[in-house]
């Protein structure tokens, strides 16, 4: 197959890890052609846009994005590129996988969670923020509709029944926030009955977060909305040993992009420690999406091996290994 993605290197390590993700592409051998496209800072810097039109242009006619982390700059009149991105192309579906991997600092054996955000609307978007002329007040609207909290449930259950998921947890505040968080759990509750084959329960948003950190083994698929979808997988992150291990899919109709759950870690940038297995776990996403479910495996199984004999690892899983000679270290692994 040949198919041609837009790839992002991004800001800060991003072009650090993005050049070893497409190593372990290469020597999959998936036939994917890449288009490099710019954005965020290094972008802003050269074009004087944080998305110029070229790169949406790209992710318009391949429509796989394989992006690495961007840096929005502080201060007004910058928005946040990723949800600019996810309002252009409406990728009402954020898709993120943990598993605990033996060999990381996971604080649980055992854990196997994908959390479906609502990536449209919600409280994350803060619509219509303002302050008040005195500066003592500040507001913002939440907007839920049925068509967004339809689409992503629908998109969570067809995900669970298509590998083999046996439950799925609405997670909501509907107690509290009758009307928005009402409509979302109305509207899931009446997708998930036409799904009599995959366990459907529904759980407090507070409840939630003490049941993860207590016993995270119980939960399989979990959708949500928006902003209780971002904390709870960054939550879910940090059960399984950290940002350096927690991918994401942003999905939808007519797009998708593929990226690391982290940010472009200004810290570590320019050090070749930066561990790149988000990324990687982000591409093996793209591989499935693609119908490349076997070299997916495969280089999950690479990943994992690789981590577990803690094989010329990068700091964060503990080693001394760099960027380059941890994925070396993947690459011989891929059978
Ligand atoms: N998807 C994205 O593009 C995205 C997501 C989050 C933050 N950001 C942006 O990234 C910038 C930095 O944000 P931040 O510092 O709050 O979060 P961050 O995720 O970049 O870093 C948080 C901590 O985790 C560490 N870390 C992150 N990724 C790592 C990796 N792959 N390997 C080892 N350690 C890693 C960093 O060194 C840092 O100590 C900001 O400009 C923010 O807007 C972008």
């Amino acid at each position: 197959m040949s198919q041609t993605i837009s790839v992002i290197s991004g800001d800060g390590i991003g072009p650090e890890i993005m050049q070893e993700a497409i190593r372990v592409l290469d020597a999959l051998d998936c036939g994917l052609h890449y288009e490099f496209v710019e954005a965020g800072l290094n972008a802003l810097e050269k074009h004087g846009d944080l998305l110029p039109g070229p790169t949406l242009d790209s992710i318009r006619k391949n429509r796989i994005a394989l992006k690495g982390p961007l840096t929005t700059p502080v201060g007004k009149g910058f928005r946040s590129i990723n949800v600019t991105l996810r309002e252009i192309f409406d990728l009402y579906a954020n898709v993120r996988p943990v598993l605990s991997v033996p060999g990381t600092r996971a604080r649980y054996e055992n854990v196997d969670i994908i959390t479906v955000r609502e990536n449209t609307e919600g409280a994350y978007l803060a619509a219509d923020s303002r302050i008040s002329d005195d500066g003592e007040t500040a507001e913002s609207k939440m907007v839920i509709t049925r068509n967004g909290s339809e689409r992503v449930t629908r998109y969570a259950f067809e995900l669970a029944r298509s590998a083999d998921r046996s439950k799925v947890t609405l997670v909501h505040k509907a107690n509290i926030l009758k009307t928005v968080s009402g409509m979302f759990l109305d509207v899931a509750r009446d997708v998930a009955s036409e799904y009599p084959d995959i366990t459907c329960e529904e759980m407090i948003v507070d409840a939630t977060c003490m049941k993860l950190v207590m016993d995270p083994q119980q939960f399989d698929v979990i959708v949500t909305t928006n902003l209780f979808g971002d904390i709870i997988s960054d939550l879910c992150a940090g059960l399984v040993g950290g940002l350096g291990m927690a991918p994401g899919a942003n999905i939808g109709k007519d797009a998708a992009v593929f990226e690391a759950v982290h940010g472009s870690a200004p810290d570590i940038a320019g050090r070749n420690i930066a561990n790149p297995c988000a990324l990687m776990l982000a591409s093996a996403q793209m591989l499935s999406h693609l119908g490349m479910q076997d070299r997916a495996q495969r280089l999950h199984l690479a990943i994992t091996s690789a981590i577990s004999s803690a094989d010329r690892t990068t700091p964060d899983l503990g080693g001394s290994g760099t960027t380059g000679t941890f994925t070396d270290a993947i690459i011989e692994r891929i059978d």
